[in-house]
């Protein structure tokens, strides 16, 4: 059976329209996890027998991820809310036949990368326009040092021609930047090689590849900030119970945070250390953040999150921050154009080269709704407006990215006018049923069609 779905035609896009004013208010709970559910689909599709996964996060990215594995000959069943995979073995899936099509997903073709080149056949990754521009030599050095046959069109972007059939040999390797998609790439790689490949992380990124490895029975070893892995190992079978998603979760703490008397429980949030600088970052701007009933599930951290709203002061944020909030910067930057005093975000650059520049976007929708922003090469500052109303009412672009549309769908909280969003499509690729939800909890938010 197959449980891809197609994407919505290009013709037809969303736009958000959103009245000034309102609350967030009440019990919610947010999709899955993006970053968990690429991986659950993955090392599922590559393990020894029946994995079953709850939670998954049904969203065009990582429906993407399943859709490549389901070309390759895995089987996906739905269960009720649950998908079982039918694992075929680290070497048993098939060519596929045309091109994989990643859309939007940088996790998705970055991941996949390492694991097509250890292949015995050919593959070629491509995605959307986005994905095609965003830069893949992050992936394709390592990978050739590693032996792979893997080349980009003008050397450096999707689509990625893999030849297959390669003898990869484990290396040493210290990413230029931190990220979590370099480190997983290169590791799923080593599963694939001889010997042992040791990757130096160059600061902190999202651990869940190391975490979910183990837990389908890989033995990978961390000594500081090096993380090593033995070629050859095979994955068995694991239940993977997907948390709900911090990165989705964060646009709802800014929310509630800076809307007036608002109150909202977010249930079964990942909390994972590595990703959790939001909440770090909101409750240093004076945020009224509590974490209740912290837990595990299925090897990642997860808590109930209560936010009250309170009022904010600008901060200085800097690299550290950067690398535990990466994903969640846009919407803290809603929060500080509401906060008294500025903020100052240096560290920064990795920002420019996701969905959007989401540093040169984000400063031209604050500039639209009236906040005084400037802009540098690694980060921005913005002078908050802690008044009633923080923003004046304008035309959004969101450049097709999913971050920025919701971002500033939370500015209608403090807006004197209506907000308009432009492509909003988008968000479906992290978190369909955002608009639903958004509305549900408070936001005057309408969803409506309009010519691309
Ligand atoms: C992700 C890693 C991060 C993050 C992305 C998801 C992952 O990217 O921004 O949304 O699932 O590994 P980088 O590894 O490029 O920092």
């Amino acid at each position: 059976m197959r449980v891809t779905a197609l994407p919505r035609s290009v013709a037809e896009m969303r736009r958000f329209h959103i009245e000034p004013g309102g609350t967030l208010n009440g019990t919610l709970e947010v999709p899955g996890d993006k970053s968990v559910s690429h991986r659950a689909i993955m090392f599922s599709a590559i393990a020894r027998g029946r994995s079953r996964i709850t939670g998954f996060l049904e969203s065009a990215d990582c429906l993407a991820t399943l859709g490549a594995f389901e070309v390759m000959g895995v089987s996906f069943t739905r269960d009720g809310g649950a998908l079982l995979v039918d694992g075929v073995g680290r070497d048993g899936l098939s060519a596929p036949d045309a091109t994989l099509d990643l859309g939007n997903s940088g996790t998705s073709m970055r991941l996949l990368s390492g694991l097509m080149a250890g292949q015995a056949f050919d593959s070629v990754l491509g995605g959307d326009a986005s994905l095609s521009r965003r830069p893949m030599a992050r992936v394709i050095d390592p990978l050739t040092e590693m032996g792979a046959r893997i080349a980009g069109s003008d050397g450096q972007r999707a689509p990625l021609h893999i030849t297959g059939g390669q003898r990869l040999r484990g290396i040493d390797y210290t990413p230029p930047v931190a990220s979590a998609q370099i480190k997983s790439c290169v590791l799923l790689a080593g599963l694939y090689a001889e010997g042992a490949t040791t990757v130096h992380e160059p600061g902190i990124s999202r651990d869940h590849t190391e975490r979910m490895l183990g837990a389908f029975g890989v033995e990978l070893t961390r000594e500081g900030r090096a993380l090593s892995i033995t070629g050859g190992q095979s994955l068995e079978a694991f239940d993977v119970a997907v948390p709900a998603d911090l990165s989705s979760a964060a646009f709802f703490l800014v929310g509630a945070s800076i809307g007036e008397n608002g109150e909202l429980t977010l249930t079964g949030v990942g909390v994972n250390p590595t990703r959790r600088g939001v909440v770090d970052i909101l409750k240093r701007m004076g945020a009224d953040i509590t974490l209740v009933d912290e837990r595990e599930q299925a090897g990642e951290p997860v808590a109930d999150i209560t936010v009250r709203s309170a009022a904010l002061r600008g901060i200085d944020i800097g690299a550290t921050d950067v690398e535990l909030a990466i994903d969640e910067l846009p919407a803290i930057f809603i929060a500080a154009a509401c906060a008294h005093g500025t903020t100052r975000l240096t560290g920064a650059a990795e920002l420019r080269v996701k969905e959007s520049d989401r540093i040169a976007v984000m400063a031209d929708g604050l500039a639209e709704l009236g906040i005084e922003v400037t802009v540098q090469d690694d980060g921005l500052t913005i002078v908050g407006r802690p008044e009633q109303h923080s923003f004046g009412g304008g035309h959004i672009h969101s450049h097709e990215d999913h971050r920025i549309a919701m971002s500033f769908a939370m500015a209608g909280l403090r807006a004197s006018a209506p907000i308009v969003i432009d492509d909003c499509d988008f968000v479906d690729t992290s978190f369909p049923g955002f608009v639903e939800r958004a509305r549900n909890a408070g936001l005057a938010i309408e969803s409506q069609e309009h010519d691309a």
